[in-house]
């Protein structure tokens, strides 16, 4: 059988009706709170039903799920579930509610036994076209202020285990223009502290598999943690079950429900092995397993069933004896293991007549978790002043992070745990006193509460904030009399003070009851309150213009100095790491590049500006501010630079492979594999998406090709070279650009008509390099002459002639999946379409090279299988739960 018929026969199975669940749990009828916190039940479950109208008990878990309507935003829609996807949560996905207005919509959950405890979280997603638009809305899912996942399908499943900081948690959808978030069902479970825990993320569930199994899936209130157990067994597998109790005792704390270890596995032989195939989402991706045993059969002559397990053809567990009716977990996770392919192999030891055996599984990927939440003063402080006040806008989850979605009229600092420095609520209609939950933003330095209707006094507390610099009041009702130590701060110039336009309030000291704009007169103080003042306002400045997802330098920015956290040299320090300029390895838009090695012995590539380039001055100046302020793997990744008066460089890691362009050019010995040409695309993609989605404002490279693209000893590819490159506000088009940015060839037609460029202006770019990596033919190609003939001339042709053959590099010899190939061509089109509008995203362009990518590598696998003498394999393909770990890397 082969690997097609194990996932049909895997897709049948999830057709069996699950019996219904009689159990009945008394439940204290809980309701959810208006103020928009979720509360427990009894056993410190949440179970959000998302779009009902009615709380219910569940029939299946005799569960209580809440409504939300209490929610104050978002819209119920009903929509008819696909019970041939899953055949549970039927109740549940009958309704999901959309959020149309706002960027962020949250759920706050308030976690029952506390924060730094252990929980499950599952969220469900089903779209089930209830907007008959046909288009499956494509939106983040936060936990806290980290990303957890891209929601791209019209039916996906997720669920981390994490432990949350605090004492609430928050689960948000964010809109990032790409159709309506919406959600059909929130839950969380609490876990016991000492299985899964991870100090560095949450663990996110790809598989969990109750071998053997019959029953479709086994959860609460077998499972006391609600997990979802899914039934796993193939034609060419033994399955074995038993009535017998199973001790648990070694693995009590996993909870692992008898029915699932009640059934097994076993090879139809015992010289074949169990085998599974698993592909993580990401061969970086830090994958955790966990396999449960216990021996069912009662063995003759009190033989045991002895175990090994090989993980890519390598020895992972050495023998493990089973006992009879125990239960054993091999969770060999330290350290986790990571590769694009993993493939375990359960073998029975040498010379043993007693069939391997398996009784569950579970793969985990890490999903790391960057970001700490704001400080737990300043949070409560600004909720309390939310509800007092409240304040609409886009008050929702976290205050300062994600820094893209901080909330209107805050500052906040960079820490790791970040507080907020500014408060700005001018002309927000706020009506009663002055909230003393502001005296707890200790780390506040801007309080602007004008041109509102606050009345009573001014609170003593205003003068204790320790950082405070500016406070404004103006525009208000207040009354009484202004606090001494306020007026004394405003005299000695450490606070800028404005009281205008209040006219009941009455300023004991000056006495002069018109003036009530106190300021210092002294002009050392004037000159101090200036230089504070333009000092705020460029920090803010420059936080506005470079707020980049990934934190940044604070402070100020002097033209023609650099300052990052990336290590500083001296121009001496360059001459010795380059041996006196010894190795030229490329030659980029400003200068020189140098192979070199610094002090560790690591090997860099130092790019010099030469000093008589003054557009190159230019170029090398954008390619260092882009680069300090964003990291990824797929972006060439600054490690130095050099800054003197008169010499300047910049220090990359060497990327040992040198350029895409390189290896596809004709005389390159080491051709490149169809394989290698995918996973190329889709790195490429990552390194863009992180461009134009995960930086904000969005960043435009401009001068994408092939000999821009990097590549590692290992053939990961990262983008290169941004001297072109432009940080975008998409609100302002007109921006003028000086100089025709990219190269002839990679230019889409609208260059022509002066267009700006734009995103859509890299995709089409990006569509060209597909195409050479498709074809290995470069962008424009002939001699001299007029005889240049461009990419698109000749392809386009063959590809409507429907002539994959033609179109493919003829040096691969036919080695590639027609569907892949088919796949990655309609994605190239689709990318150089002539009218930039319809060009995709390159979201969806990373998507679908994602697909390519899949399709080949199980292809190969399927043909490696008939070859391989295990006879029981499978390929645990991704159709259950959707792991996204695309996380956007720490601030460094
Ligand atoms: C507060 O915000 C208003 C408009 O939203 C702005 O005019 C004012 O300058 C801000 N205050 C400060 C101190 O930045």
């Amino acid at each position: 059988m082969d690997d097609g018929e194990r996932l049909f026969l895997a897709v049948k199975l999830w057709l069996v009706l699950v019996p219904v669940i009689i159990t009945v749990i008394s439940n204290s009828k809980l309701v959810a709170a208006c103020d928009e916190v979720f509360e427990a039940d009894a056993l410190g479950f949440i179970s959000i039903d998302c779009g009902a109208s009615v709380d219910y008990n569940d029939i299946e878990t005799s569960l209580l799920y809440v409504s939300d309507t209490c929610t104050d935003t978002g819209e119920i829609h009903e929509i008819s579930p696909d019970n041939t996807w899953i055949n549970y949560y039927q109740q549940q996905r009958k309704n999901l509610r959309s959020f149309p207005q706002g960027t962020r919509n949250c759920y706050t959950l308030k976690l029952k036994q506390g924060g730094n405890n252990e929980y499950l979280i599952r969220a469900i997603f089903e779209y089930g076209n209830y907007d008959s638009k046909n288009q499956i809305p494509v939106f983040d899912l936060y936990i806290g202020v980290n990303r957890w996942a891209t929601i791209n399908e019209a039916k996906s499943i997720y669920e981390i285990i994490h432990v949350p900081s605090l004492e609430y948690l928050d689960v948000c959808l964010v809109n990032i223009k790409q159709g309506v978030p919406y959600i059909s069902v929130l839950e969380l479970r609490p876990v016991d502290n000492s299985i899964y825990r991870k100090e560095n993320g949450a663990l996110s569930t790809i598989r969990r598999y109750d071998v053997g199994g019959n029953k479709d899936p086994i959860r609460y209130p077998n499972d006391s943690y609600d997990r979802l157990w899914s039934p796993l067994n193939f034609s060419d597998w033994d399955v074995k079950s038993t009535k017998s109790t199973i001790s648990t005792q070694s693995i009590d704390e996993y909870k692992i429900p008898a029915e699932v270890l009640q059934t097994a596995a076993i090879s139809e032989n015992a010289i074949y092995s169990l085998s599974l195939y698993f592909s993580p989402p990401d061969p970086v991706s830090q994958c955790y397993v966990y396999f449960y045993f216990a021996e069912i059969e009662k063995l003759e002559n009190g033989k045991q069933r002895e175990l090994i397990i090989d993980l890519n053809g390598e020895r992972y567990l050495s023998e493990s004896k089973l006992d009879y009716l125990k239960a054993k977990v091999i969770a060999q996770n330290d350290p986790p293991i990571n590769g694009s392919r993993l493939h375990f192999s359960i073998y029975s030891v040498n010379g043993s007549d007693i069939p391997p055996i398996l009784n569950a599984v579970e793969v985990y990927v890490l999903l790391e978790l960057p970001f700490s939440p704001t400080n737990l003063d300043d949070v409560n402080a600004i909720k309390d002043i939310k509800r007092r006040y409240k304040v609409t806008r886009n008050w929702q989850g976290d205050p300062c992070l994600p820094s893209s979605l901080s909330w209107d009229g805050l500052q906040c600092s960079n820490d790791t745990i970040p507080r907020i420095t500014s408060l700005n609520l001018s002309s927000s209609k706020l009506t009663g006193e002055i909230a003393t939950s502001l005296s707890n933003l200790q780390a506040i330095t801007l309080l602007d509460l004008s041109y509102n209707s606050l009345k009573g006094p001014i609170p003593q507390f205003v003068a204790l904030l320790p950082n405070l610099k500016i406070l404004d009041l103006t525009g208000n009702n207040l009354t009484g009399s202004v606090p001494d130590a306020l007026i004394q701060k405003s005299k000695d110039g450490t606070l800028l003070l404005r009281l205008e336009e209040n006219p009941g309030l009455c300023l004991s000291v000056s006495r002069h009851k018109q003036k009530k704009y106190i300021i210092p007169i002294t002009a050392s103080t004037i000159g101090v309150l200036l230089i504070l003042f333009s000092f705020i306002v460029l920090a803010l400045y420059i936080r506005k213009r470079k707020r980049v997802d990934v934190g940044m330098a604070t402070g100020s920015k002097k033209e023609g100095s650099l300052k990052s956290k990336n290590q500083p040299y001296t121009y001496s320090e360059i001459v010795s790491i380059t041996d006196n300029f010894k190795t030229v390895i490329g030659e980029g838009g400003f200068g020189k590049v140098y192979y070199g090695t610094l002090k560790d012995k690591t090997e860099v590539a130092v790019k010099v500006l030469s000093p008589s380039s003054r557009q190159g001055y230019k170029e090398f100046r954008a390619e260092a501010e882009i680069l300090i302020f964003v990291y990824h793997k797929n972006l060439v990744s600054l490690t130095g630079y050099c800054d003197d008066e008169a010499n300047k460089a910049l220090i990359y890691e060497y990327m040992v492979k040198g350029n895409l362009r390189q290896h596809l050019s004709g005389t390159d010995p080491n051709m490149l594999s169809w394989i290698n040409r995918l996973q190329i695309a889709v790195d490429a993609a990552h390194g863009l998406d992180y461009l134009h989605n995960g930086c904000k404002p969005p960043i435009i490279h401009r001068d994408l090709k092939p000999s821009n693209i990097l590549l590692t000893e290992n053939l990961e590819a990262k983008i290169a070279d941004f001297g072109l490159s432009r940080v975008v506000n998409e609100e302002i088009h007109s921006q003028s650009t000086t100089r025709p940015a990219g190269t002839h060839g990679y230019l889409g037609p609208e260059f022509n008509a002066g267009v700006v460029p734009n995103k859509k202006s890299d995709i089409y770019s990006f569509g060209i390099i597909l195409f050479e990596l498709i074809t290995g033919q470069p962008a424009i190609k002939g001699g001299s002459g007029s005889s240049y003939i461009h990419i698109l001339q000749w392809v386009t042709p063959e590809i409507e002639r429907g002539d994959i053959q033609n179109v493919v590099d003829p040096r691969l010899q036919g080695k590639f999946n027609t569907n892949a190939a088919w796949k990655i061509v309609d994605t190239a089109m689709s990318c150089v379409c002539p009218t930039a509008v319809d060009r995709p995203d390159i979201n969806n362009v990373l998507i679908e090279l994602k697909e390519c990518l899949a399709i080949e590598v199980s292809s190969r696998r399927n043909s490696k299988t008939e070859s391989s003498n295990t006879t029981t394999s499978f390929l645990l393909k991704q159709t259950f739960l959707n792991p996204s770990i695309e996380m956007v890397p720490g601030a460094r």
